[in-house]
């Protein structure tokens, strides 16, 4: 038995910041921003929406593509390192709200890896036959853990959700092999230091600005393209696949030089690496599966294509997943 994605949606907040808004905000100029990431514009969610809103349209898409009702799902898995509350899970919000009565829900935090993660704790239960229709979201509210006076993150982020339906199938098209990893040592690299258990909520905190991400940018990529092209590999080796056998790379959406430094390394060509990092930013664990959505919806991929997918976050955490459409 494999595990086969049956639909694809995605919901992205209609309100668009481009560069030049950033231009008033920060001292940062569009060339910079196009140089250093490709990012042109990112989009926000609007003052009374949040993570679980936009998880609940991109689920919704995808279930209506899938032809399947929310009374049938079986689990819902939510990456995001933005959920509505510290706790309880946002997956458990997005049950009540699509009323997937006999559903059990939980989040994944993996950072950017957050989505890829998700889909393999899919695979497995519905490989170890658990159940039969699973739907895995991966949606961020970033803009509300930003610091909007930091020019060195706040050019790259964004808000938005990707969701899809995993449903049980026989051998032959579906998820072929999923790769996870971490590594603990890299924390301060990338990371929001308030408000969990080691620094709670507090005014001081609030004035040392920890309920903000921090991150070391250019310690970051280095890592991230070395990972990112490893997991890659490794994925494609597992499988006795090669680059030139896939038909599209959708990598996590970090800025334009990771991918393309990275597909590079990969030997894959433009037309095979997915991108739209200039519309949304980074959107961490919604990037994957809003680019998969937007592909499926251009009709980038077809039955029987190889899709590769890989992703590098906080954690370090980093994964690739390679399946037949
Ligand atoms: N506008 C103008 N100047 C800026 C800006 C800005 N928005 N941000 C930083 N600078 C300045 C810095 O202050 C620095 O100035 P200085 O030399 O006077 O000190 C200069 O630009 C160079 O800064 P670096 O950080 O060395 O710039 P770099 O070339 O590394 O680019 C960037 C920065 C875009 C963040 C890059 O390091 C990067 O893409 N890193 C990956 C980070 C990432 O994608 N993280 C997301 C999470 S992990 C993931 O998703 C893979």
């Amino acid at each position: 038995m494999r595990a086969r994605i049956t639909g694809t949606g995605s919901y992205m907040p209609e309100k668009i910041l481009t560069n030049l808004d950033l231009e008033k905000m920060v001292d940062t100029n569009n060339e910079w921003i196009m140089a250093r990431t490709g990012i042109e514009e990112r989009r926000i969610a609007a003052d009374d929406e949040c993570t679980s809103d936009m998880a609940v349209i991109a689920a919704e898409r995808a279930m209506e593509m899938a032809g399947v009702s929310a009374d049938q799902i079986d689990l819902i898995i939510v990456g995001t390192i933005t959920g509505d509350y510290p706790w309880p899970a946002t997956a458990c919000i997005v049950q009540a709200k699509i009323g997937a009565k006999k559903a059990f829900a939980y989040d994944v935090s993996a950072a950017c890896s957050g989505f890829l993660y998700a889909l393999s704790c899919a695979n497995d239960y519905i490989r170890c036959g658990h159940g039969t229709k699973v739907l895995v979201i991966g949606a961020e509210t970033l803009s509300r853990s930003i610091d909007w006076t930091d020019r060195n993150t706040c050019v790259l982020f964004g808000d938005g959700a990707g969701a899809v339906v995993v449903e049980a199938g026989e051998d032959g098209a579906g998820i072929l092999s999923c790769h996870l990893h971490s590594d603990g040592n890299y924390l301060e690299l990338l990371y929001q230091p308030g408000f969990g258990a080691k620094h709670p909520a507090s005014t001081a905190g609030v004035d040392s600005r920890l309920q903000f991400l921090k991150m070391q940018g250019n310690e970051v990529f280095k890592v991230a393209v070395r990972s990112l092209t490893e997991v890659s590999i490794e994925a494609l080796e597992a499988n006795g696949f090669t680059h030139a056998d896939v038909k599209l790379f959708v990598p996590h959406q970090a800025n334009r030089r990771i991918l393309e430094a990275t597909a590079k390394r990969l030997h894959l060509t433009d037309e095979q690496t997915y991108i739209n990092v200039h519309k949304y930013g980074n959107t961490s664990s919604a990037t994957i599966p809003v680019a998969l959505d937007e592909a499926n919806r251009q009709g980038l991929i077809a039955s029987g294509d190889l899709v590769l997918s890989a992703a590098f976050g906080g954690g370090f955490t980093w994964a690739s997943t390679l399946l037949r459409w």
